[in-house]
């Protein structure tokens, strides 16, 4: 089968297109499914680099995100069936016409959603929904600041607080991006490549932010989270900006704040009900009219301006490569 190979580590030009990669076989309690799209998270980059918690033995297929068709369902696989329309998430692989994934990691696709929609949305809209809701259980009306709020997850959680009713401060990188975000419904924004964070916070919110979700980490982290009120939460989800902060605890002591880790996999595996909750509620949203932000979509031949994209932070939202011919 064809697939986006990654033969030596290193930046997204080192991957290249293979037309002879062994298509995987199904196995027990695992879903086959021919794709159709693939999304590009930051987590590929760190793949393809090398830099990721854990490492990707050489060669592999990139790609943690799909959307596509059941071709073939292992033993012990219940609820799916050949043909259906599913998306689903896996470590590495889904840049590729087939795709091998655990049965707990694929479910059918939200009616309403196109392929690319549905291959952009299942890590994020998911890692964002329990940010806001099984973490923070967000109220309508309370204050959420969005690091990278242009971003995949990002853009995400902005999305799913102001339909769940909060008031959205986007911060971002620059005016396009944090227009991208007033787009989809957040109410203030902050450049954080020139505003100072924390003193914008606090002059936007007046008793401080009722919820921080951080996919950003870096220099960033810290400042959010000194402008927090008494008793606020601060969802730590990923470090994109490179360094993983350090925290002076005495600032969670003082306001009693919580800080908590957010890791989807993690989850999924240990948190069924929760994690079917999550997906109920996201359908709901998606049924009244949610979708992802697709910025940009790509054959699969253009792996590598697909993952320089997203590497040069350039893209808001989800940048999608397309694999099968039934992608918009
Ligand atoms: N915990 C989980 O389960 C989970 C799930 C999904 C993703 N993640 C993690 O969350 C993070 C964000 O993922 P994503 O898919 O949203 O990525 P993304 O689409 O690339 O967005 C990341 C955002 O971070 C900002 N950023 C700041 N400094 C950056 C830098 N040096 N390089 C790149 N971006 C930088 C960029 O916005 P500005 O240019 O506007 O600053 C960018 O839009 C990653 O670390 C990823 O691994 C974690």
């Amino acid at each position: 089968m064809k697939a986006v190979r990654c033969e030596e580590y290193g930046g997204p030009d080192r991957v290249v297109i293979r037309e002879d990669v062994r298509a995987p076989e199904v196995t027990d309690g695992h879903v086959l499914v021919d794709v159709a799209a693939a999304a590009v998270n930051f987590t590929d980059l760190l793949f393809v680099a090398n830099e990721y918690q854990v490492a990707a033995d050489l060669p592999f297929t990139p790609g943690s995100e799909f959307a596509g068709r059941v071709a073939a369902l292992g033993a012990g696989v219940s609820g799916l069936e050949v043909g259906d329309v599913v998306h689903g998430s896996v470590f590495n692989g889904a840049m590729a016409e087939q795709v091998l994934a655990p049965a707990s990691s694929v479910s059918r696709v939200p009616e309403g959603l196109s392929m690319a929609e549905a291959a952009a949305f299942r890590v994020t809209y998911l890692t964002a929904y329990h940010a806001l809701v099984t973490i923070a259980d967000i109220k309508p009306g309370q204050w959420v600041v969005v690091l990278g709020a242009a971003g995949g997850v990002g853009s995400a959680a902005v999305d799913v607080a102001v339909r769940l009713g909060a008031r959205v401060i986007a911060a971002a990188s620059s005016s396009d991006r944090l227009r991208v975000c007033a787009d989809l419904g957040a109410e203030a924004g902050i450049d954080y490549s020139t505003e100072d964070l924390k003193s914008r916070i606090k002059e936007i919110t007046g008793a401080g932010a009722d919820l921080v979700v951080d996919p950003v980490g870096d220099r960033w982290a810290e400042p959010a989270l000194r402008a927090i009120r008494w008793g606020g939460t601060f969802v730590t989800v990923g470090y994109a900006g490179g360094e993983i902060p350090r925290i002076p605890l005495n600032l969670v002591l003082l306001k009693n704040v919580t800080i908590r880790g957010l890791e989807l996999r993690t989850w999924s595996q240990r948190l069924p009900e929760e994690t079917a909750r999550a997906r109920a509620g996201l359908a709901e949203l998606v049924a009244g009219g949610m979708r992802p932000l697709v910025s940009e979509t790509y054959p699969m031949e253009e792996a590598v301006t697909a993952l320089s994209r997203v590497a040069g932070r350039v893209p808001a939202g989800k940048v999608i490569i397309r694999v099968g011919e039934d992608v918009q």
